[in-house]
């Protein structure tokens, strides 16, 4: 039996309670570890650390690893245009193998022979969070104490108010939040009935306030978003310009019933102006810089790349060889995207780059087309022929039938 464990904290309900629950029930000593990937409010010592020593965390420790986050997995799935089942970019899927980075990490740093989470045994972090640390600390045990407390959510304010856990937000009492850099996940609620509309007050990042059309133009260096509108910007703070500026569009929003990977489905809301927007302009830049069947494979395997995500495979054999192909695939993704933003609306309306494979004099129908027509002849004729030699003996063409 574990004696010392590190839990994943964010403060919220969950973990608070499970503080406490560890330390009474399991006897072990629980040192709780907040990780900053951009949520709002971040991560504050004084405020949700002094909660978790009030819960009964022995220690409590913070990792801002926002420019991790950004630069090692957001820039991956980015690269990528990950986005599961076509529409959700992986918010919370792309936060738990950095969080279980740090996790192991402060583990070993601090002795610990077990790490925690706050999941349910419903839904997919769990699966995340201890594939993850399988993959990275087999040394280490997991423990999953909300998974097996078997109270329900009544149950665990109540519990709070007992042990005196302070608990925030009416609102954290409704809904379930998990938010970063790349969006913000919101379920439970209301929106457990897939017909309901979700309530106004669910959303936070996509709430319209801007009225005047406006363009965005978004610069890449081999795949990675380096500027707006011609300013170089540090991923972090590029991520949150672009997520501002898009939001306040009222663009962004997800409502989508998804799959699970332990067989449920799910209602889900999102928000997710900055990774929305990115992958829109990533994937459209790439329609002039990537070769037509380097193109047609890439956009093949980017389902599997965010399946894999999504399941808890990020430390995995696979991903990490897909990652490579994609990589590769970047060397020429340079230029930049014009976005035009307008109330509820996010569209591309222009690419350029110095490595496109866009060929004016190819493609023009004006007097400077230095396109060959003799040759589409020829290359039609034998494109068609199999169908032709089909079609006169076995087909519509055919004098037997
Ligand atoms: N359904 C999404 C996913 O599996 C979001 C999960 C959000 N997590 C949460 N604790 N609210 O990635």
């Amino acid at each position: 039996m574990a004696k010392r464990v590190v839990l994943a904290y964010s403060g919220g309900l969950d973990t608070s309670v499970a503080v406490r629950w560890m330390t009474d029930n399991l006897g072990v000593e629980v040192i709780a570890l907040a990780v900053d990937v951009g949520q709002e409010g971040g991560v504050s010592a004084d405020d949700i650390g002094q909660r978790a020593l009030d819960a009964g965390a022995v220690d409590f420790l913070v990792a801002d690893v926002r420019e991790e986050f950004a630069r090692d997995f957001l820039t991956p799935a980015l690269k990528a245009n990950a986005l599961y089942e076509g529409r959700y970019p992986l918010v919370s899927a792309l936060s738990r193998p950095v969080i279980v980075k740090h996790l192991v990490q402060a583990a070993h740093d601090h002795g610990a022979d077990a790490v925690a989470h706050g999941c349910t045994g419903k839904g997919n972090d769990q699966v995340r969070f201890e594939v993850s640390t399988r993959a990275l600390a087999p040394d280490l045990d997991v423990l999953a104490p909300v998974r097996g407390w078997g109270m329900s959510r009544e149950e665990c304010i109540l519990y709070a108010y007992d042990h005196n856990i302070a608990i925030t937000a009416t609102k954290e009492k409704l809904y379930s939040i998990d938010d970063n850099l790349w969006g913000r996940a919101i379920e439970c609620g209301e929106m457990e009935d897939p017909w309901a509309v979700p309530p106004p007050g669910v959303w936070s990042l996509t709430v319209p306030s801007e009225n005047e059309a406006r363009d965005l133009v978004i610069g890449f260096d081999a795949g990675v978003p380096v500027s707006v509108d011609g300013e170089a910007l540090p991923l972090v703070a590029l991520i949150e310009t672009v997520g501002a500026a898009v939001g306040s569009y009222g663009w962004g929003r997800i409502d989508m019933v998804e799959n699970r990977r332990v067989g449920i489905k799910s209602r889900e809301t999102y928000e997710c102006p900055a990774s929305l927007a990115l992958i829109l302009a990533h994937a459209d830049l790439e329609s002039i810089t990537l070769e037509r069947d380097l193109a047609r494979e890439k956009s093949r395997l980017e389902p599997r790349y965010a399946e894999l995500i999504y399941d808890g495979l990020w430390f995995s054999p696979l991903k990490q060889a897909l990652d490579a192909f994609v990589d590769e695939s970047q060397a020429a993704v340079t230029g930049e995207v014009r976005l035009h933003l307008s109330p509820g609306s996010c569209q591309v309306t222009g690419r350029r780059s110095a490595h496109s494979l866009y060929d004016y004099a190819l493609a023009t129908y004006d007097a400077e087309d230095v396109f060959r027509h003799e040759d589409s002849a020829g290359f039609v004729r034998l494109w068609g022929l199999s169908v032709e030699t089909w079609a006169a003996r076995q087909g519509p063409g055919a004098s037997a039938r």
